[in-house]
């Protein structure tokens, strides 16, 4: 075996519960997270005498996949030379978790191309290093996420549809998280109950970055109100933003209304169906 593919999903955040901002910079949270079919980019990882990349934009050691391969060669203790391809579909600084699932996905096709044999607690500890939303992804599926992000657990959400716009402006998360500690909002008690039925799903997702994430982009309150009038039964926005998700029932239900959506927001955005939560990579 000399050629490793995964696919790396998206994510949404079906209820992001934020904490006020603790000394370490970061704030706690508590969030169900589900990953995404419809869009994925696909991790390609190959033998090759030295470390390479390409991702088209984005091919700087800056790149969580480059990392992940550092993260690995540091545990193992060894060089693990490869050529790491990514191909894209997922919209960056859109709060979909795009390089996140990238790192993700590296960290499980260099261990499987190297034979390195490490389990998937030991992967998610190393994912932690690259990023608060890493370790969700080398599992996938539906998971609580706490702590920072890092922390997660195997969760079960009704199965929904969405579609995915993202507006001309990208939000980076840390500039979200300022906005957010101007006014945070008051403390209240976790609550991991999960609604049973796609019908009460609706009335329960929540975000607490939509607030300062509408301050600093105005134009999501458009997108929000295009995705209400299109029929869309819960607008959330995803993650960080600047990505909106408008959730329906069925995956029909928002292939229907999709053309609604495109007309009055493309070209300047991007609009995309999805469907979730999607099968974990690893039981
Ligand atoms: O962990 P990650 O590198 O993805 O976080 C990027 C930035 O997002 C952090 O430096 C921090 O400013 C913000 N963040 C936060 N609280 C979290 C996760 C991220 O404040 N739980």
């Amino acid at each position: 075996m000399d050629r490793v593919v995964v696919t790396a999903p998206p994510k949404l955040n079906l209820c992001l519960d934020v904490g006020p901002r603790t000394p370490d910079g970061y704030h706690p949270i508590t969030s169900l997270m589900v990953a995404l079919d419809g869009i994925r980019d696909v991790v390609t990882v190959t033998g090759a005498p030295q470390r390479t990349l390409s991702c088209p934009g984005f091919d700087d050691p800056s790149n969580l996949a480059w990392r992940a391969v550092d993260v690995l060669e540091r545990h193992a203790g060894r060089a693990l030379p490869c050529h790491v391809a990514i191909d894209k579909q997922i919209p960056a600084q859109a709060g979909l978790g795009g390089g996140s699932s990238d790192g993700a996905a590296t960290l499980v096709a260099v261990n499987a191309l190297f034979r390195l044999g490490l389990d998937v607690p030991t992967l998610q500890d190393l994912a932690a290093r690259l990023g608060s939303d890493v370790p969700f992804f080398v599992r996938g599926g539906c998971q609580w996420a706490t702590g920072r992000g890092e922390r997660v657990v195997p969760a079960e959400a009704p199965p929904f549809a969405a579609i995915i716009v993202v507006p001309p402006v990208g939000l980076a998360t840390p500039r979200v998280y300022r906005a957010f500690d101007e006014h945070p909002p008051p403390a209240r008690t976790p609550d991991l109950t999960v609604p049973a039925t796609t019908e009460t799903l609706m009335a329960w997702v929540r975000n607490d970055l939509w607030a300062p994430a509408r301050s600093l982009a105005p134009e999501l309150v458009d997108v929000e109100s295009v995705l209400t009038s299109c029929g869309a039964g819960a607008v959330v926005l995803c993650g960080s933003g600047s990505g909106v998700a408008g959730l329906f029932a069925t995956e029909r239900d928002a292939r229907r209304a999709r053309p609604a959506v495109v007309e009055r927001l493309e070209p300047a955005a991007w609009v995309s169906v999805v469907s979730g939560p999607s099968r974990p990579r690893v039981a």
